[in-house]
């Protein structure tokens, strides 16, 4: 008898739709390690690292050697960062690479002599930077807690820019759209000048030649000998004041890592000189207090809320933050669960309390310049890393003959009390530069366990907006059991205080919620996409997700 043709349409319907779910149910989803970073090339090498045996301290640094090449836009040798990690045994600690103000610098050094700022003078140009840190920090993780050999780990990256890789859309719009930033120096219109389109074969032999330095020397091959001297001349290119013995006097610095909980979750994170982690614990404390799911995600009182928290918590950072070693500054308070509550003590939901006091900056500048990579790998080993030039492209400089661009992070100082940086910060004294000094970061490295066991592998570029595009894909996942892509494609909003601006991206929001919004009190701007955050989360069938956010172009790769 021949079955009925509408039974075979069910059957094969039936067939089709559980195919498609368990291909779907397996999209970014491994049994074994994940490695999620801003571009596809370097998180290829983070994976042949793990498969061939590397933990996931190598495969990180393998990943972040390879952005220096693939990804210059943030990707660096000539920037600074900081690891957050927990090892499979549990041990947990983080490595602060940040950028120290030189030698030479000082606490006005960016102003004329009536007081006040030059222009660009801490953004563009040789003045700009601050010592390099990565290259220190990242063999010193490399050493201490990897298992493989630095040549290893950098005959990837060596690959990469000695025989060229092709670039892709966005690194091509994104050179060509500053070619009239690289044109001001020559050797960096050596490498950036030309019109790039997607696909364009890109060798960099100079940074090659680097990279073989750093292979076969060390530290001693970017800190002292030729690149040191190509460093030191290229200041004398420019106004710059970096010189051979800020270079040989830099050191990473391995801190305690800072914790705090949320709702029974264990959170990892980065404590200063980096204002992310605290800023990150203190908002969660704060929000602990309410029962977030009961108002409705992106509903009017849960923008309200968090609104108000974000700018209680970003006044704090102004005025208390800054490098500890320098400023005393009031950790273990700013991430007390009792200040939470007392700082939140004069909220009323429904109302808000206008910023005050300061200037307004400007808060329109964010381009993914700094970067994120989560690594986890199969037997447990957790890795956070977020590295920066600061700007996209940093100082804008390349270290003539040395094939690497110097960052501009000297800016996320306070160069003058309540002038705001790049990113609409204000700061004061707790950031003035000093000689010696880390700059304030926003970066927010971190790791979340749940009943001690690994959850979450999460951090973003994103300038400001860093603490708040962590924290809303943090809530997304905790409190709205959300999937990791979900949570961190979601559309976001952010408060930093000054300017005192509830700023949504476009898709946030309805007009009648706008509106509500603004009868509220709020000043609304609709910016576009911010943030582009990396996440792995361990799902409860014990595989791990691992997701790249869709404003990006990275991937997260794992098997
Ligand atoms: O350390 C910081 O907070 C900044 N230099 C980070 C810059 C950044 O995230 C830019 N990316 N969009």
């Amino acid at each position: 008898m021949r079955p009925p043709w509408r039974m075979v349409k069910k059957l094969l319907l039936f067939v089709l739709f559980f195919s498609y779910a368990i291909a779907n149910s397996q999209i970014n989803s491994y049994q074994n390690a994940v490695v999620s970073s801003a571009n596809e090339l370097a998180s290829e090498v983070g994976i042949k690292i793990l498969k061939s045996g590397g933990n996931a301290i190598d495969a990180a640094v393998g990943t972040a050697f390879a952005l220096a090449v693939v990804y210059p836009q943030a990707g660096n040798l000539g920037g600074g960062g900081f690891i957050v990690l927990r090892s499979e045994k549990g041990f947990e600690t983080s490595i602060d690479f940040r950028e120290t103000a030189p030698l030479l610098s000082s606490k006005n050094m960016y102003l004329d002599n009536n007081g006040n700022v030059i222009p660009e003078l801490s953004t563009t140009g040789q003045l700009a930077s601050g010592i390099p840190g990565s290259v220190a920090g990242l063999l010193y993780a490399l050493e201490k807690y990897g298992t493989k050999s630095r040549e290893e780990i950098l005959s990837y990256a060596i690959e990469l820019a000695e025989k060229g890789f092709l670039i892709n859309q966005e690194l091509a719009n994104s050179i060509n759209h500053h070619r009239s930033d690289f044109n001001q120096f020559t050797s960096s219109f050596q490498i950036f000048g030309r019109k790039f389109k997607n696909a364009d074969l890109f060798k960099q032999t100079d940074l090659a030649n680097t990279l073989k330095e750093i292979s076969s020397k060390g530290r001693d091959g970017f800190y002292k000998g030729v690149v040191a001297d190509k460093i030191v001349a290229e200041m004398k290119n420019g106004n710059g004041i970096i010189s051979l013995r800020d270079l040989e006097k830099y050191q990473p610095v391995e801190r305690k890592v800072i914790k705090g909980t949320y709702r029974g979750y264990d959170l990892i994170t980065m404590g200063p000189p980096s204002s992310g982690g605290t800023c990150l614990i203190y908002l969660l404390n704060i929000l602990e207090n309410f029962d977030l799911k009961s108002l409705g995600k992106g509903s009017v009182p849960f923008v309200n809320v968090l609104a108000e928290a974000m700018k209680r918590v970003y006044s704090d950072r102004s005025e208390f933050m800054g490098d500890k070693d320098f400023y005393n500054m009031p950790v273990d308070k700013l991430i007390s669960k009792s200040y939470a509550k007392e700082r939140f003590s004069n909220f009323t939901l429904g109302e808000t309390i206008p910023s005050d006091g300061i200037k307004p900056g400007n808060a329109d500048k964010e381009s993914p310049q700094t970067t994120h990579l989560s690594v986890a790998d199969s037997k447990g080993n957790m890795v956070s890393l977020t590295t920066t030039l600061n700007d996209v492209f940093g100082s804008k400089v390349v270290v003539d003959g040395a094939g690497f661009l110097l960052n501009n992070e000297m800016d996320d100082f306070s160069v003058k009390p309540g002038v705001p940086n790049i990113y609409g910060l204000v700061g004061n004294e707790a950031n003035a530069i000093a000689p010696g000094k880390r700059m304030l970061s926003s970066m927010t490295p971190a790791i979340i366990l749940k009943d001690n066991k690994p959850f979450l592998v999460i951090g973003s570029p994103g300038g400001g907006k860093i603490i708040t595009a962590v924290l809303q894909s943090v809530i997304n996942i905790i409190d709205f059991e959300m999937s990791a892509e979900d949570a961190v494609d979601a559309p976001r909003f952010h408060h930093q205080w000054l300017p005192d601006l509830l700023q949504l991206e476009n898709s946030y929001a309805s007009n009648m919620q706008i509106r509500e919004l603004k009868e509220i009190g709020y000043s609304i701007k609709i910016i576009s996409d911010f943030a582009r955050v990396e996440a792995i989360k361990y799902n409860p069938d014990g595989t791990l997700s691992g997701h790249s956010d869709r404003r990006g172009s990275g991937k997260a790769l794992g098997f």
